[in-house]
C-alpha cells in the first residue's frame, strides 16, 4: 500500500533543490546518506536563517575545516569570525563546544539516535530531529517553519502558531515515513520553500493538493494564524570609533556570555535589550575629540537598537584597557556582527571595501 507521504516523496525525486549538504534523492533512494558533520554544520547555520544566506557560509566553513576534527581543532577566535555576519552567535560559541564534545567524549563519530543527540551543545528539539533523519534515517519529526506552514494547510488548522505548534509536531511524527524520513523532512522543507510558500502558494503545482483541507475550504493562503506579535521596544545607545593616523581603528571584545558574547567591535554605551545606554560622549571610552556622525539602526530579535555613532580621528587612547587597534584594510577579517559594521561604515564609508592586492 501507498503510505501518505509517498506523493511527496515522487515530487521530492523530481524537484529536489540542490542544495550543497544534500545527498541527491536518486543516491539517497539507494541507502546513500550525508556526512552528519556536513548535516550538523548546515542545520545549525538553518536555525533562523535562510538557505541563500547560508550557502557561502557552509562553503567556506568546509574548505576551512573538511572535517570535524579540524574545527574542533580551531580557535573559538577563528569560528567566531569565520561566523561573522550569519548573527545569532552564541551558535558559533556552542558549534565549538559540540565539535569539542564530539570529538572528546564520541571519538568523532557524532552520536545517531535524536535522544543522544540532543544532549550536545546547541543541538534542540529542531537540530536533533533533522541530523537523527537525514544522517542516520531514524524516523523522527522533524518541524520547521516552513512545515508548520504547510501542515497548518494540509489540516486547515486555524490555531495560530505558536499555539498550533504541538499539533504540527504530531501531525509531522504522523506523517513521517520509516523509509526516507530525513528526505520526506527535506521535501516538506522544499514544498514549502517553493510550492507552499507564505503568499500565493502555487496549490496548482502541489502533490499535497488532494489531501489539502486548507485548499478545499479555500483558505490556504490565509494560514497560518498568528498570535500578533509584541512590538519591538526601541533602544538606544552609542558607539565610539576611533581612529588612529595610520588608519587604525580601534576594537574592543565583548563579554563572552549573552547578546553578541565573544564578538568584536568599536566600544559602545551599555546598551542591552531591556534597557537604554548613555547616548552621548558620557559613555566615550577614552578623551578624544568625539564627534556625532549619525545614527544606525539594527533588528535584533527582541528589539530594535539606535546607536549614535561618535568618531574621533587621531585619536590616541590613554590607556588602551582590553582592546586593540585593527590595522587599516583589517575590518572584513575582524569578528564583527552586523551592527557593528553598520557602525563602523558610518564612521568609515569604505571600511569594508577589500582593497586590491598590489
Ligand atoms: N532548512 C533547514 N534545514 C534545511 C534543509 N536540510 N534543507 C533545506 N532547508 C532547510
Amino acid at each position: 500500500m501507498e503510505s501518505a507521504s509517498q506523493p511527496l516523496l515522487d515530487w521530492y525525486d523530481r524537484h529536489a533543490r540542490r542544495l550543497p549538504w544534500r545527498v541527491p534523492p536518486a543516491d539517497s533512494r539507494n541507502g546513500v546518506r550525508p556526512d552528519p558533520y556536513h548535516v550538523w554544520l548546515s542545520e545549525v547555520m538553518l536555525q533562523q536563517t535562510t538557505v541563500a544566506a547560508v550557502k557561502a557560509y557552509f562553503e567556506a566553513f568546509l574548505a576551512r575545516w573538511p572535517r570535524l576534527e579540524d574545527l574542533a581543532a580551531a580557535s573559538q577566535e577563528d569560528v567566531l569570525k569565520a561566523w561573522a555576519g550569519l548573527g545569532y552567535y552564541s551558535r558559533a560559541r556552542n558549534l565549538k563546544k559540540c565539535a569539542d564534545t564530539v570529538v572528546r567524549e564520541f571519538g568523532g563519530a557524532f552520536p545517531q539516535t535524536q535522544a543522544e543527540l540532543k544532549t550536545l551543545p546547541g543541538i534542540g528539539d529542531y537540530t536533533s530531529a533533522s541530523i537523527a533523519a537525514i544522517a542516520f534515517g531514524e524516523r523522527a519529526a522533524v518541524v520547521d517553519g516552513n512545515i508548520e506552514r504547510v501542515i497548518t494547510r494540509l489540516l486547515a488548522e486555524e490555531t495560530p502558531l505558536p499555539a498550533a505548534k504541538t499539533l504540527c509536531r504530531q501531525e509531522m511524527d504522523r506523517l513521517t515515513p520509516g523509509d526516507r524520513p530525513g528526505d520526506f523532512a527535506q521535501a516538506m522543507m522544499d514544498l514549502g520553500a517553493t510550492i507552499c510558500t507564505p503568499k500565493r502558494p502555487a496549490c496548482a503545482l502541489c502533490p499535497l493538493r488532494p489531501t489539502c483541507r486548507g485548499h478545499a475550504l479555500g483558505i490556504a493562503d490565509t494560514l497560518p494564524r498568528k498570535a500578533p506579535k509584541k512590538a519591538k521596544p526601541l533602544r538606544r545607545g552609542a558607539a565610539f570609533v576611533a581612529i588612529r593616523k595610520d588608519g587604525s581603528v580601534w576594537l574592543t571584545k565583548r563579554a563572552d556570555a549573552g547578546l553578541l558574547g565573544g564578538m568584536s567591535g568599536p566600544p559602545t554605551s551599555d546598551w542591552s535589550a531591556a534597557q537604554d545606554g548613555a547616548t552621548d560622549e558620557s559613555a566615550a571610552p577614552f578623551e578624544a575629540a568625539w564627534r556625532d556622525v549619525g545614527r544606525i539602526q539594527h533588528t535584533f530579535t527582541h528589539f530594535q537598537l539606535e546607536l549614535v555613532v561618535f568618531v574621533a580621528k587621531d585619536a590616541a587612547p590613554v590607556e588602551p584597557g582590553d582592546g586593540w587597534w585593527s590595522a587599516p584594510g583589517n575590518l572584513p577579517d575582524e569578528a564583527l556582527p552586523t551592527v557593528m559594521k553598520k557602525s563602523l561604515s558610518a564612521a568609515i564609508p569604505d571600511a569594508f571595501k577589500r582593497k586590491r592586492a598590489p
